[in-house]
């Protein structure tokens, strides 16, 4: 007998054999295909899951799918539909009143139907027109959240929005124009008219297409359910795929038993180390990094797979992996960099445990620190931090024949499908462990549910390649989060001690520095991060003499390697809390010394490089500082002083603080007290920090990206270039580009990206690269194919090509005017293809120690925080947070919006909430719910001021932004702790015990 349950999706009959187990997102994606639900977590913690269920949010992965019997379930892909009937029916009854009051003078709002809003509802509309769609990944959890809040609260303050989402996380962390967009979305329900649109500023440096706020050409599919991440591709008689991995951080792999695996019914094939085809290992710079462990060799950490998988289901194939039996023999675990560096530990890799010494060397630090009136050294530590994107690593691999015909498939190629931030390094690492040519393997990206440097290193693609190849069948590797947790690389735990030396006018004399990071168990990006986080370790500062020594370690621990910030995020830290101490120890004001030192157009870089240009730090400085003074009501010299809130909301100045500013002076009794502390124990100051962070590869690294732009016959533009986009606005930026150069709306230029046989390589999406190297080969592309319109059409009408005018969409050529798609046509009739292809490489750098240009251009930072510190409790809020960045140019205004929330979020977190945690080689933070990222309820009011100093050879001025928007954040948070309640946080993430138990015993010192 079956076992059937019958329940309504999105207004429809379904009627469906219940499966034991089986979850409410599980049913919707993959037996309904309704792939708008997604799947962050399966374990009740991000909310991208959320649907509702007869009204009601519930988080689909954790709900038993047959317990829909006889409800009514509206998904994302049915909210637009859900709008129409309302509006229908909501028509219906006004027609019917209107008939009832007829003689009255009552008047009626039109209510816009979906069709007049784009076919969405207007929460959907909002999502797009306030930027608050990035990477889309949680974005329908929010908006289903948000839709079932506005049906029953439709006019909620931004305190309702904030509870009903807080369980909703996005790791783009746009929070407040998610916050904004509900609120025009609910206003534009209550009152029938369009959503009110964003009020943000053009760029300074504004064109016709390029400077103004644009939307996401990505925007409408993310909001609707239908854009289509990795895991929400099937393919005809596709396997599904499981890693064995080896669990153990360190050890020799002594027995591999898969014969049981092998066996079991549905399991199609089992692969081990003896199986790889080709090359061994895989890694970004070094190949280091085994695509399995083999029996007789090392394992390096707990993530190393030892044995694959591959089965007609995904419980079969975990099933499978289950089964495999392996034997070790354990070794002694290296835990941190400090005792990878210690005589007699055991060496992890064959060359030692050394990846690389860091040296920057700049003037004489003898004498500098002769010259100092006031020396200080201190020593800091970051955590390891995960990514933590919302959407987990997937592969899917697909052997095709090359002209894609079906039957037999000898001379196939494989197809992997992935969201990966290097597609050409991904082709390249597949083919060389496959050993075949590059042209047997293309890499299809898909849209990334986020990156932040966390998909530069392949994780599944090899693998699925591997069994793809050998069962001829397409193979689907899912991470769930657990594994990807485990197994992905992560940023680099940091120790670094700091000793600084400055005149008594503030002047920074020496600078001098030792990091310890820690690479885990294989290079990736890790020197190359650890080599930023070296020569940006004096700060953004003119230092005459500087030495830095890094030593990047290999340990037991999970990878690690880029991550936004990419090694500054660390250094700042410390670099930025030495200042306030540095400013303390010589009584001037935090910002004042931040002017006095700061790099400007003229100095010299730690590493040698005279900056010649694009120099926004200082407007940064005085404008974030302004705007704190402006928000607070308080002066310079006062605003770092901590103010007492009382429960009724009310702050002051202490009496002492009105006397001195002295942080030393700050006296718990000033402050209320402990003891009958009720009114006053709620403490606030704020805080601020600078940073600096290079674009581009820099240190000698060629530069490079390609990018075509082809016209159509229909008139429209493609614009297509390898380069990731996974929410940060690169596809936007190309359209902008495209649009300028040829006097397009954007809206006639297409973009397509991350495709190895269909876009040209615009190499890695890391850096803060992409908007300068893309947008310029973009730019230029456009470029070549508008000369070569004017050169076809000069010769035609037989005029100089200065005659030739493009305006508004027409081309102009001696009395004629054209549309782009009479000027494809008249160029294909002329024998030419309107498309062209542009390598920009940017300009030259020189390796660290050579001296000169080791960037070509620099980001500049400053941030300020306003804390409160409960002395009580040790718990931290940051309630405001002031965020100017010198971002050459801004090309699209509303993206940049974006990036700057979310970086200042991630920034946040880092401060406060996230630590990766492990033990002795083996993860604790094995699920997310035990990796705090910060939620909505966390958010700050915060202000993006936009400084704009143009970099010449940036596209339109434009340099970095996706970086340095996060880097300031965490030491203005921990310095905002200091100037509340006295207590250095010198360890992150910050132990907000341990500040009360500080303050605790500080009192009780002082009686
Ligand atoms: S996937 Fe359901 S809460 Fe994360
Ligand atoms: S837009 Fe929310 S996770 Fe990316």
């Amino acid at each position: 007998m079956t076992n059937q349950f019958s329940f309504t999706v999105n207004g429809l009959q379904h009627t469906l054999e219940a499966k034991p187990n089986e979850t409410l997102s599980d049913l919707l994606r993959y037996r309904l295909r309704l792939t708008g639900t997604k799947i962050g977590c399966d374990e009740a913690e991000c909310g991208a899951c959320t649907v509702l269920v007869d009204g009601e949010p519930v988080v689909s992965c954790m709900y038993p799918a047959e317990k829909a019997e006889g409800k009514a379930v509206l998904t994302i892909e049915g909210l637009a539909g859900e709008f129409t009937a309302k509006h229908a029916r909501s028509a219906k009854e006004k027609e019917k009143n209107l008939s009832e009051l007829s003689g009255s003078d009552a008047t009626l709002t039109p209510n816009p139907s979906p069709s007049g809003r784009g076919g969405l509802h207007p929460l959907q509309q909002a999502f797009v027109e306030h930027g608050a769609v990035q990477c889309g990944f949680c974005i329908p959890g929010q908006i289903m959240t948000a839709y079932a809040l506005l049906e029953r609260n439709p006019n909620p303050t931004s305190d309702e929005i904030r509870f009903a989402l807080k369980d909703t996380l996005c790791r783009c962390a746009g929070y407040p124009t998610i916050e904004n967009a509900i609120l025009a979305a609910a206003e534009s329900l209550r009152t029938g008219e369009p959503v009110r649109k964003p009020n943000v500023p053009d760029s300074i440096h504004v064109h016709k297409s390029v400077g103004h706020t644009h939307l996401r050409p990505d925007g409408i599919e993310k909001v609707n359910g239908k854009a289509i991440y990795t895991d929400d591709l099937v393919f005809d008689n596709m396997l599904f795929a499981k890693v064995k991995r080896a669990m153990i951080p360190h050890g020799f792999l002594t027995k591999l038993d898969i014969s049981k695996a092998k066996a079991l019914k549905g399991v199609v094939a089992v692969l081990t180390a003896e199986d790889i085809p080709a090359e061994r290992n895989h890694g970004l710079i070094i190949y280091d990094w085994p695509v399995m462990v083999g029996v007789g060799e090392r394992v390096r950490y707990v993530g190393d797979a030892i044995a694959l998988v591959a089965a007609e289901t995904l419980e079969i194939a975990n099933q499978a992996s289950a089964l495999i039996e392996a034997e070790f023999d354990p070794q002694t675990v290296i835990t941190n960099p400090v005792m990878a560096r210690e005589e007699g530990v055991p060496q992890i890799h064959e060359k030692g445990n050394l990846l690389k010494h860091i040296k920057v060397r700049k003037g004489d630090m003898e004498k500098g620190f002769a010259e100092a009136d006031v020396i200080l050294e201190h020593t800091f530590h970051t955590p390891t931090y995960d990514h933590a994107f919302i959407e987990p690593e997937c592969s899917i691999a697909v052997p095709v024949k090359p002209d894609r015909s079906s039957g037999d498939l000898s001379g196939f190629r494989l197809e992997i499908y992935c969201g990966s931030q290097i597609p050409y390094q991904d082709r390249t690492q597949v083919a060389r462990v496959m050993g075949w040519d590059e042209s047997r393997v293309r890499v299809v990206g898909q849209l990334m549910g986020g990156g932040f440097g966390g998909k530069e290193d392949v994780m599944g693609q090899i693998h699925v390649a591997m069994l793809a190849d050998v069962t001829k069948r397409p193979v689907k590797l899912l991470f769930d989060r657990h594994e990807s947790l485990l197994v992905h690389p992560k940023r680099h735990a940091t120790q670094i001690r700091i000793k600084i030396g400055a005149k008594k006018d503030g002047r920074i004399v020496a600078s001098e520095s030792e990091l310890y990071g820690d690479t885990g168990a294989y290079a990736s990006l890790g020197e190359k991060v650890m080599t930023r986080a070296t020569t940006h370790s004096a700060g953004p500062y003119d230092v005459p003499n500087v030495r830095a020594d890094c030593y990047a370690m290999y340990t037991n621990n999970p990878p690690a390697g880029a991550f936004r910030g990419f090694g500054v995020t660390q250094s700042a830290f410390a670099v930025e809390s030495m200042m306030d101490m540095l400013a303390e120890k010589l009584n001037i004001e935090p910002v004042e010394l931040r002017r006095i030192n700061a790099l400007h157009v003229g100095s010299i870089t730690n590493t040698g490089q005279e900056l010649r240009e694009s120099v926004g730090l200082m407007e940064c400085i005085d404008k974030v500082s302004g705007a704190m003074c402006q928000v607070s009501g308080l002066s310079e010299r006062d605003v770092f002083k901590p103010r007492v809130v009382s429960d009724h909301g009310e702050e002051r100045l202490t009496a002492k603080h009105a006397k001195s500013a002295k942080k030393k002076e700050l006296n718990l009794s000033d402050l209320g007290g402990l003891s009958g502390s009720k009114d006053f124990h709620l403490v606030r100051a704020w805080g601020f920090a600078a940073a600096y962070k290079n674009t581009g590869l820099g240190g000698g690294a060629p530069d490079i990206s390609n990018a075509e732009v082809e016209l159509y016959d229909n008139g429209m533009f493609e614009v297509r270039s390898s380069s990731a986009e996974m929410g940060q606005g690169l596809v936007t930026v190309m359209r902008l580009t495209v649009a300028e150069e040829m006097s397009v709306p954007p809206e006639q230029v297409k973009v397509l990206v991350m495709d190895t046989d269909l876009t040209p390589n615009g190499g890695p999406t890391t850096a803060s690269r992409q908007t300068f190297v893309t947008g310029n080969a973009s730019r230029y592309a456009a470029k070549t194919l508008r000369d070569a319109i004017t050169a076809t059409l000069a010769e035609k009408y037989d005029v100089k090509p200065e005659q030739i005018r493009f305006e508004n969409g027409i081309v102009h050529a001696n009395g004629h005017s054209m549309t782009y798609a009479e000027v494809a046509k008249e160029m294909k009739a002329l024998g030419q293809h309107p498309r062209a292809l542009y390598e920009y490489e940017a300009p030259k750098t020189q390796p660290l120690g050579t001296g000169g240009d080791m960037h070509f251009a620099f980001s500049f930072g400053v941030q300020a925080a306003e804390v409160e510190v409960n002395k009580l409790t040790g718990e931290v809020r940051v309630l405001r947070v002031i965020s100017a960045n010198d971002v050459g140019m801004a090309v699209n205004p509303l993206g940049l919006q974006g990036q700057v929330e979310g970086g200042v979020m991630m920034g946040l977190g880092n401060a406060l909430t996230e630590e990766f945690i492990m033990d002795n080689g083996y993860v604790v933070t094995d699920r997310l719910a035990r990796y705090r990222i910060p939620g909505i309820m966390l958010t700050p009011e915060i202000t993006s001021i936009i400084v704009e100093h143009p970099v010449a050879a940036g596209p339109y001025g434009a340099k970095g932004v996706g970086e340095i928007c996060s880097i300031p954040t965490t030491p203005a948070i921990t310095n905002a702790i200091y100037n509340a309640v006295g207590v250095r946080v010198d360890r992150l993430p910050v132990d907000q015990e341990s500040i009360a138990r500080e303050i605790w015993e500080r009192e009780k010192l002082q009686g």
